[in-house]
């Protein structure tokens, strides 16, 4: 799976929903601080999401008008992929101006409007936080690949090379290490100017900034400075693990084998994690603590191990990260399969390993192959996508969802090399197809261009199976994947059980059936999820979780025949079911076994 793997080197029918969420859902949002505890985080690809000017393209103004939609399926946060100034090699990912907004979103006062308006409809604004490189169009590269003495060149990270020959020689000199970009080819770029060699760890117009100088750390704070002023909730760090590099500029370990690319598989031991970038991080954490409202920060964070994320929110001092995302859940590997074991493992890796903090859980982004299309069979997708979503919002975790997520869009990858518009599909091409086929236009409805545009040139084409999978037509279905989602998030809106209660496994042995406890001394609720291709019929055991048994009332489920089950006993899940019910009565400490 690409980035996970580059970056780690590492028809639903019969959902029964009684009165708790109905009520949940009609009630505002009653948040405990900090607000982004269990919160629901939409992410939005800008391009991709809503066009309001016909061009094609997504853009500010047409988030701006779907945000009844996402208040309507409860979302309490939306955070943007970049939408500043840019070339677009890499999609907005290479900044050319930090403190603005590219004329193909929109406006600086378009931005300043959308906050306001998400507001209204409380929804904070999330925005994404290039810290790790620019462009190499921004005026600060411009500068210091401009001579050796601009003020500005020490603000990248340079290098003479070494004496050599070969395809990446210059003027007698190679790259000084065997350092591979993530998107392919040497890391190292030489700048005829300055008679040196600049490191990318992405595009080579993807320049690394040099965080061991001051003036960049102040520039950037200064930067978010800007956004935090006009009321953004935080911020999604990109690459963050990658802001330091080696000082002596070591050469990486290869892990035997090559990429897609060809290029050797390494490490990234003198690339990635460096301990530097802790220190930076408790510099941040000040810097949005000292804004009032719970601002917060999240991190791109692939990281291979528990220990290692949990260095991310700071151990047992809680003062880097607030949400450092959690890859693990999510993205097991390149062969991602529904396994009820490896789910239960990584749930209770996030709860004892993390000091106590929360969990940011995801199961798609911008750069993945969508989830349905890693853990689907073509046969049962809708209920596998139901499963997720289950999985996804039941934990005791804030939840990541990516647009279309909550509707079942599948990913759409280009039939052909010409039709790509993802760099690093055209590098890879065929074995990496690029990013395309995760990107492609949100499908709000049957009609044309699955009203996202209203231009029959969308920048990515719209997929034909937008007839049936779209807003419109499953909003309308009580039974569809969207209303699932939405009744999973009124649900957790609306019991504190299951927004912060604590979680306990049930029948950890069990091989097929994912079932735990949500709960306390307050109120308890139960979910069991069959992650298999045939019906299971289980009994849950929750005196062996240290809870009496009590008479249960159903609250949501997708397996018709379950509607009305009383006990915890003879349940019978159909394939990829979930069902949830409230445990009726005090779930009270039992110290005999069931
Ligand atoms: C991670 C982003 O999610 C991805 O889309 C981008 O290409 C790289 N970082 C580089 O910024």
């Amino acid at each position: 799976m690409r980035l996970t793997g580059l970056l780690v080197a590492l028809a639903a029918t019969g959902v029964l929903i009684t009165g708790g969420a109905r009520a949940a859902a009609a009630t505002p949002p009653a948040h405990r601080a900090p607000w982004w505890r269990g919160a629901v985080i939409y992410e939005i690809y800008p391009r991709s999401f809503q066009d309001s000017n016909g061009d094609g393209r997504g853009d500010l103004r047409g988030i701006e008008r779907r945000l009844g939609y996402l208040q309507w399926l409860g979302v309490d946060a939306i955070w943007i992929a970049p939408m500043y100034p840019s070339p677009q090699v890499d999609f907005g990912y290479d900044i050319s101006n930090y403190e603005g907004v590219d004329p193909r979103f929109g406006s600086l006062a378009d931005m300043e409007r959308l906050i306001a308006a998400a507001k209204q409809h409380h929804i904070r604004v999330i925005l994404d936080m290039v810290l790790n490189h620019t462009s190499d169009r921004h005026p600060w590269f411009i500068a210091a690949s401009s001579s050796r003495s601009d003020p500005k060149h020490d603000w990248y990270v340079w290098s003479d090379g070494k004496p050599g020959r070969g395809p990446n020689a210059h003027d007698g000199r190679v790259p000084p290490n065997n350092w591979v970009s993530l998107f392919g080819g040497s890391a190292w770029q030489w700048v005829p100017a300055v008679h040196q060699f600049y490191y990318h760890a992405f595009y080579r117009q993807q320049p690394d900034l040099n965080w061991r100088n001051p003036q960049v750390r102040r520039a950037m704070f200064a930067v978010m400075r800007f956004w935090l002023d006009r009321g953004v909730a935080g911020f999604r760090l990109d690459a963050v693990p990658q802001l330091f590099e080696d000082p002596k500029l070591r050469d990486e370990r290869p892990l035997g084998g090559v990429n897609a690319f060809g290029d050797p598989i390494l490490d990234q031991s003198r690339t990635g994690d460096l301990p530097e970038v802790h220190v930076v991080m408790r510099e941040l954490r000040r810097l949005v603590d000292s804004y009032p409202g719970d601002r917060v920060l999240i991190g791109e964070t692939y990281l291979p191990t528990i220990q290692d994320l949990d260095r991310w929110y700071g151990g047992a001092r809680h003062d880097e990260l607030q949400l450092p995302m959690d890859m693990r859940l999510g993205f097991h590997g390149d062969h991602d399969h529904l396994d009820a074991a490896a789910f239960r493992r990584r749930i209770m890796a996030a709860e004892s390993g993390l000091h106590g903090s929360e969990p940011l859980f995801v199961f798609d982004n911008h750069d993945n192959v969508r989830s349905i299309d890693r853990y689907g069979d073509g046969r049962h997708d809708p209920m596998i996508n139901e499963l997720l979503g289950s999985v996804l919002l039941t934990t005791r975790a804030t939840a990541l969802l990516y647009y279309g997520e909550e509707i079942g869009m599948h990913t759409t990858p280009p039939a052909r090399r010409s039709q790509v518009r993802d760099p690093i599909g055209i590098r890879g091409w065929p074995k990496e197809k690029g990013r395309d086929g995760e990107r492609t236009p949100m499908q709000w409805t049957p009609g044309p261009q699955a009203g996202f545009s209203t231009n029959p040139r969308t920048w990515l084409p719209v997929p034909a199976n937008h007839a049936t999978i779209n807003v419109q037509t499953e909003r309308a279905d009580p039974g569809s994947q969207l209303n699932w989602y939405r009744h999973l998030i009124a649900l957790r809106r609306g019991e504190s059980a299951l927004r912060d209660g604590r979680l306990r496994m049930l029948d950890p042995g069990d091989p097929n059936v994912l079932a735990y406890l949500r709960g306390d001394a307050g109120g308890g609720i139960v979910i069991a999820m069959n992650c298999s291709a045939v019906a299971r019929t289980v009994s849950l055991h929750i005196a062996a979780a240290g809870v009496q048994p009590v008479p249960v009332e159903t609250l949501l489920t997708n397996a018709p025949g379950l509607r009305d089950a009383r006990s915890l006993r003879n349940l019978t899940l159909p394939p990829y079911a979930t069902w949830i019910a409230r445990l009726r009565g005090r779930p009270r400490s039992s110290a005999s076994a069931n």
